[in-house]
């Protein structure tokens, strides 16, 4: 049986063991996906072990996804972009592929929740690793502009010069913020993950619009919940994109695309 599995540090809360076997029996695909804990330094070995084992293919999750990175023996160029793996594939003249489908994952729950991205001001709230996974696959949309903004200015500025060539984005100090000129507002700090806010003045929510935080919880997250109260006509959380990232990966190792809205409602039931 194809072997699969997701590595990270910790690993016990990962989705994806769940979200692989049911697209598996979507698709009645003979494969077996499992999570693995692999040591803060031993990245590089666990993944040995795996692939040298006949492993076809892994995801990774934290702290993992710049050895992945280095890992890989050829990138996509949206994970080059990224500057990090989330997926390996085991290529058939023994290379290692690396991608990075969590900014495929985020475009595709955004479509699938009927949010236009073409033509459409968007403005990417955080400038780390999240931020920079997501910014390749959102310009291939065509957005009318891209902005980014961080609370420390100048990693939003760098991440705008570094994607200069592939569309319109450009940055923004959250201070200058001030008009509803955005369609959609995506959230990719981590300030939730503590409770707290990324920052953003209350004028930039307007009932036409649709405020996205990357991550996701039992409960609506704190960055959803303040712009569902100022007005904002729709909020969606991360849940989606963890699907839609998973679907990607799964793509990529087996050619089939799996559905995903039955499997982000087994997943939303299970969180409750
Ligand atoms: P990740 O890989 O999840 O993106 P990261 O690289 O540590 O993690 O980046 C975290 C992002 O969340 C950064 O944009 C960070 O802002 P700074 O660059 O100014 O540090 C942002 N962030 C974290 N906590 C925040 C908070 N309380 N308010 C505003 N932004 C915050």
């Amino acid at each position: 049986m194809d072997k699969y599995v997701v590595f990270g540090n910790p690993i016990a809360q990962s989705k994806s063991p769940f979200i692989h076997t049911l697209f598996a029996r979507q698709t009645s695909q003979k494969m077996e996906y499992t999570a693995e804990l692999a040591p803060a330094d031993g990245f590089k070995s666990a993944a040995d072990n795996f692939f040298s084992a006949g492993g076809r293919g892994c995801n990774i999750t934290a702290p993992f996804k710049e050895d992945a990175y280095q890992y890989a023996t050829q990138l996509s160029e949206r994970a080059k972009l990224a500057g990090a793996v989330n997926t390996l594939k085991k290529l058939d003249d023994g290379g290692i592929l690396g991608d990075n489908t969590d900014g495929e994952g985020l475009v595709q729950d955004l479509l699938l929740n009927q949010v236009e991205l073409a033509g459409k001001r968007i403005l990417l709230v955080g400038a780390g690793g999240a931020a920079r996974g997501v910014i390749l696959p959102l310009l291939a949309q065509n957005p009318a502009e891209l902005v980014i903004t961080n609370r420390t200015l100048s990693k939003a500025q760098q991440l705008a010069e570094l994607f200069a060539s592939f569309g319109s984005v450009s940055s923004a100090a959250i201070d200058t913020l001030n008009q509803p000129n955005f369609d959609v507002i995506i959230n990719s700090t981590s300030a939730g993950l503590s409770g707290q806010l990324p920052g953003l003045p209350e004028s930039l929510i307007k009932h036409d619009m649709v405020c996205y935080d990357m991550v996701y919880s039992a409960q609506i997250t704190a960055f959803n919940l303040w712009a569902r109260d100022l007005g904002a006509g729709k909020v969606v959380d991360g849940l989606g994109m963890l699907v839609g990232q998973a679907a990607e990966s799964f793509m990529l190792w087996r050619g089939l695309r799996p559905g995903a809205k039955q499997v982000l409602r087994e997943l939303r039931r299970m969180l409750q």
